[in-house]
């Protein structure tokens, strides 16, 4: 099973909400081998993936993503473009050759960094994301559980480049301030509704004023010592913001009403017509070598409560008792973000990618899956929520209306707790003195 190592990384908050998703997310994953990535797409996306960075197939940045994301996996379309393909199969880029050619190519980009840094921003903000997400997965080897001391050679040879090479992809800070916000574009661009419409369940929409701290879209929080979209979070490594957002019918006072009365033994189901939504933005890393928000979306669920039925139900497979919904969701398009439209609505058909966008399911269809975990009535299958309110007292909590700003503050400093970070900026340290020292 590819993914085992994550077993030992998920945060307490994590591990409670796990039991409730593990079997639904476990029987996908298992099925996820190289070969079992879905060949039935078109050969355009394919080559898209393979050279995203430049028209030569051979540019040095087009050959550093394929060899670390991309050539483990057959060939395929990549759902997910937030995050890279890392994990298939486990441990591919610490095998001899792999590691080899790996290292060798990092050799050869960091040889020229000056040239590295005069690429697009946006260009070098996606290539360091990607980058940050290997260092990640092989800041965990070795690890005495899982892996072998064997490893720790390779892993370390990749760690170090990778560490140096984030640092010179680092945006400046008028990049930064410059950088797209393809949820605002999207909207101006008016290809989606902006409402959603009863009498057309399946058509997508975006709303305007989601990120309007003012408007319906009520961002929520609890009062715990841990990320309310923990099971994502952990998925992404901490390397995005994840938020959870809730509009009841009747506006933004009605919401936070809602909210405030939550509380675990006195639980009340929200109206029919109620959407939740759990929106990811992009981290990255600045040019001081710290944590920094995007305004780059890189996906939105959306949850649309038909019908919420007084009595929650659980005897999921056999029949959906928890009201109707209808599901949504939208995600990153890298590549067309500079041309003003990076943000495109997934289709029907589209593959299965789970909390960790690392690897990607076979057969089965992303929207078809959503019911598998949310099959619950209402605030009942909230799964952000409803640990809090009926699961052991330990974690009862109360919720509260937050704000982006604040939320973001939270997940940088999470990030920053954790060893990954500190082997990071260990490593990023280091170098900074050895290159002083030598001048
Ligand atoms: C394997 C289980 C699983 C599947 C499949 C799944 N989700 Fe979720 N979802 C979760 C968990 C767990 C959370 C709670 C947030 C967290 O801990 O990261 C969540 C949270 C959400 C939220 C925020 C509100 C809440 O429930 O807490 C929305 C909206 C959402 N999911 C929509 C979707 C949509 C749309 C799909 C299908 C494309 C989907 N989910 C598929 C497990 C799942």
């Amino acid at each position: 099973m590819p993914n085992t190592p994550t077993r030992f990384r998920y945060s307490r908050a994590a591990m409670v909400l796990l039991p409730a998703v593990a079997a639904l997310a476990g029987a996908a994953l298992f099925a996820q081998t190289p070969a079992s990535r879905d060949t039935a797409q078109p050969a355009t996306d394919i080559a898209d993936e393979r050279a995203p960075y430049a028209p030569d197939p051979n540019h040095l940045w087009n050959r550093l993503n394929r060899t670390l994301f991309i050539d483990s996996v057959a060939p395929g379309p990549i759902l997910h473009q937030s995050d890279p393909l890392l994990n298939a199969p486990e441990g591919y880029l610490l095998k001899e050759q792999p590691n080899r050619i790996a290292v060798a190519l990092l050799d050869e980009f960091l040889a020229s960094p000056q040239t590295q840094a005069a690429h697009p921003a946006l260009d070098r903000i996606f290539l360091q994301h990607d980058l940050w997400a290997a260092f990640d997965d092989l800041a965990w080897r070795p690890d005495n559980w899982v892996h072998l001391e064997k490893d720790a050679p390779a892993a370390f040879a990749l760690r170090t480049r990778l560490a140096r090479a984030i640092q010179i992809l680092a945006l400046s800070d008028r990049e930064l301030t410059n950088l797209p916000d393809n949820y605002a574009q999207a909207i101006q661009s008016a290809r989606f509704a902006n409402a959603f419409d009863p009498a057309q369940p399946d058509r997508p929409f975006l709303p305007k004023d989601l990120f309007d701290p003012h408007g319906p879209w009520v961002v929520v929080d609890h009062a715990l010592d841990a990320q309310l979209a923990a099971v994502h979070d952990d998925g992404c490594g901490g390397r995005a913001v994840h938020a959870v957002l809730l509009s009841l019918p009747g506006g933004r006072a009605v919401t936070e009403e809602y909210l405030a009365d939550l509380s675990p033994g006195d639980v009340k189901n929200f109206p029919a017509g109620t959407i939740a939504a759990l929106v990811r933005r992009m981290l990255t890393i600045d040019q001081k070598g710290n944590p920094h928000p995007t305004p780059i979306t890189e996906s939105i669920q959306f949850r649309v409560f038909l019908e919420v039925p007084a009595v929650p139900s659980d005897d999921f497979p056999h029949k959906q008792q928890g009201g109707r919904q209808s599901f949504f969701e939208f995600i990153l398009d890298r590549s067309k973000l500079s041309a003003n439209d990076g943000l495109r609505s997934l289709g029907p058909d589209e593959p299965r990618s789970l909390f960790n966008r690392t690897v990607q399911a076979r057969g089965e269809k992303q929207m078809s899956t959503c019911i598998e975990c949310h099959n619950s009535s209402g605030i009942y299958s909230m799964h952000s929520m409803v640990q809090q309110l009926t699961g052991s007292p330990s974690f009862h909590t109360t919720f509260r209306a937050s704000t982006w700003e604040q939320l973001t503050q939270r997940h940088i400093y999470a990030k920053t707790k954790q060893f990954q970070w500190g082997l990071l900026q260990g490593i990023q340290e280091s170098t900074r003195q050895t290159e002083t020292q030598s001048r």
